[in-house]
């Protein structure tokens, strides 16, 4: 397994991503991110989302939530925000350059934090995750969707064959659920209430927590 990716690489690789990145990566991400946001609706209330990238979640949002959205890429954000100018989204209501790993908001701030395709490419993933419970209120949800490791098989073996080339694309195809699950544990914090296969093609998996009415005793 290779080691987490560098946040510096994964700036470099979403500054070139950025211009084409709704052609190329928004069809294919499509049903991940709708069945993301469905998850977060069914939540409500005050949704941060990290990674939030050029914002093509905003669609699947409506009135009854309050997006911030958070992004370490500045040419990311910077086409994220020209969306939200359009008037179309008064759901959304900041766009910030922020490292998910150090989240500037307080304890508790959110209902629900949303990470669509970004924990894989992070260079700590338990930190960020960590963050995500901290800012989240008791009770609230972190959800996420991605492509996770095949662990097994034909699949395995090419994500493991990609996985050194893809992490200078801003991709990487070789994350182990396990270790999603493994946080939630060492967290103390965090329930595991959901995982499972994105329809039609099952090629992303939805993993939700709901973080736990008492403190945890250790991040
Ligand atoms: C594959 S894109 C997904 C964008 C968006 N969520 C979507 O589904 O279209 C991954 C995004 O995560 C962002 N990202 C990577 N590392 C990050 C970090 N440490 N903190 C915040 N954002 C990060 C990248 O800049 C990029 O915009």
């Amino acid at each position: 397994m290779l080691r987490d990716p560098d946040s510096d690489v994964m700036e470099k690789a979403y500054a070139r991503w950025a211009p084409v990145y709704d052609v190329l990566c928004g069809p294919v991400f499509l049903n991940g991110r709708r069945a993301a946001a469905q998850a977060a609706r069914a939540v409500g209330g005050r949704i941060l989302e990290i990674g939030v990238g050029t914002g093509l979640s905003f669609d699947d949002y409506d009135q009854t939530t309050e997006i911030t959205g958070i992004d370490i890429s500045e040419p990311m954000i910077a086409r994220a925000r020209i969306r939200a100018a359009s008037g179309r989204y008064p759901h959304v209501k900041g766009l910030t350059v922020m490292d998910a790993h150090d989240l500037k908001f307080g304890d508790a701030s959110f209902d629900c934090v949303v990470g669509q395709f970004v924990i894989t490419l992070v260079e700590n993933p338990e930190r960020v995750l960590s963050e995500c419970a901290r800012v989240v209120k008791p009770g609230g949800q972190i959800i996420l969707v991605n492509h996770l490791y095949s662990e097994k098989g034909f699949a395995a073996a090419v994500e493991r064959l990609l996985a050194q080339k893809a992490r200078g694309l801003g991709l990487r195809p070789e994350f182990p659920f396990q270790r999603l699950a493994a946080w939630a544990e060492r967290h103390g914090g965090a329930e595991l209430i959901e995982r499972r296969k994105v329809k039609p093609f099952g090629v992303y998996t939805l993993v939700r927590f709901r973080r736990a009415l008492a403190q945890p005793q250790a991040a």
